[in-house]
């Protein structure tokens, strides 16, 4: 198998540097696009031939050193009881959204040999068609996003009522961040013990807290999860979006890789977070527009940066952007190889 990356998340320099990219299936490629116009996103998730047809679409198509399971961080809450879908250009609605103690009891926990069987048929099927080829990562949603979704009941610029929550019920937020742990740890587990061999919690709303709060409401409970799945041996990536000042509070999450967004060069992060520790990241995404030698030089900085950590993985610092030509994708990926090695 070509293990560069998981060998990387265990703090080894490697050659070359491992790359693959968030949203590295997605509506940008022409043959995710072909099946998305046949089901929608959900039944994708939830159909194990799809999900991993679409899963291995980047390993084929671009050469990424590891391939990450099709699925969605917001599966779980469907499972847990709440009423998810994703609306054409608008993206995930939960409702109702979680605002009282009543609607709290109408969560239930998982069993997710039960309630989310085709996540770990999927999985089962990607172990056997990736074998001798790159590794496969999990992942669930960190306490505090899964938290803001159920909430806002979607997608917030505002954070008015996740935060109302936490500032106003602590206890009832506590209560909401409590259940969403209990079943991160079980659907993680089950994804390792299907056969995931790495794992990422996404924070992508936790950068909206100050360090205090992110500490309290965020931190403790991402730390949890990690402390109670460190047993299974697994390498475990922590990314929380523009967390840019949180960075020393997220190295004490026992995550074994901190991923990086865009904002924050790596040796700046390496200022906090200190040098004996794993980076993924973290490339504007936006920077996949660039010409070919711009582009190059961005790359070759990153890559140059992220010698000073104890090992780096390459990535982008969210997602791949829809509106991106998959030959850039290509190319980009091409270039991380060829500069590190
Ligand atoms: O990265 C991958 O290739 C693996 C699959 C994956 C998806 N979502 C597929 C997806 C992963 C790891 C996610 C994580 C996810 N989902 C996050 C955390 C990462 C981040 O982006 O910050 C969040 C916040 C979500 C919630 C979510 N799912 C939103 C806000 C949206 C709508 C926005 C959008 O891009 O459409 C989704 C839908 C979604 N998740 C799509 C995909 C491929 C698009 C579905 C489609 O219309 O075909």
């Amino acid at each position: 198998m070509r293990d560069i990356f998981l060998r990387a998340c265990k703090g080894e320099k490697t050659t070359p540097v491992p790359v693959w990219f968030m949203r590295q299936a997605g509506r940008y490629l022409p043959q995710y696009q072909k099946i998305r116009g046949k089901a929608d996103f959900l039944t994708m998730c939830k159909t194990p031939e799809l999900a991993a047809e679409v899963t291995l679409q980047p390993v084929d198509i671009l050469g990424v050193d590891a391939a990450i399971l099709f699925s969605d961080i917001l599966i779980p809450l469907e499972a847990m009881g709440a009423g998810l879908s994703f609306v054409e250009g608008k993206g995930p609605v939960i409702n109702p959204p979680l605002r009282s103690l009543a609607d709290l009891k109408g969560l239930r926990p998982i069993e997710p040999e039960e309630d989310v069987p085709f996540v770990l048929k999927t999985i089962k099927i990607l172990r056997r068609e990736l074998s001798g080829r790159v590794p496969l990562i999990g992942f669930a949603g960190a306490p505090f996003t899964m938290a803001t979704y159920l909430i806002e009941g979607g997608t917030t610029k505002s954070f008015v009522n996740v935060k109302r929550m936490l500032f106003s019920s602590p206890s009832l937020f506590r209560s909401v961040l409590d259940i969403i742990t209990k079943v991160t740890i079980s659907y993680l587990s089950a994804q390792i013990k299907a056969g995931v061999q790495a794992v990422q919690l996404f924070d992508t709303w936790a950068g909206v807290l100050t360090r205090h709060d992110f500490r309290d409401a965020a931190l403790i409970y991402s730390k949890r999860i990690f402390d109670a799945l460190k047993k299974m041996g697994v390498p475990m990536i922590y990314f929380v979006y523009d967390g840019g000042h949180l960075l020393d509070l997220i190295r004490l999450s026992g995550a074994d890789v901190i991923g990086l967004d865009w904002r924050t060069d790596i040796l700046a992060a390496l200022k906090s977070l200190g040098n004996d520790v794993v980076v993924q990241g973290n490339l504007d995404p936006c920077l996949m527009f660039l010409e070919d030698e711009r582009l190059r030089e961005r790359i070759a900085r990153i890559i140059e940066q992220g010698l000073s950590a104890k090992a780096h993985i390459f990535n982008l610092g969210h997602g791949v952007l829809p509106e991106v030509p998959p030959e850039r994708v290509r190319l980009a990926i091409d270039m991380v190889h060829e500069l590190s090695s």
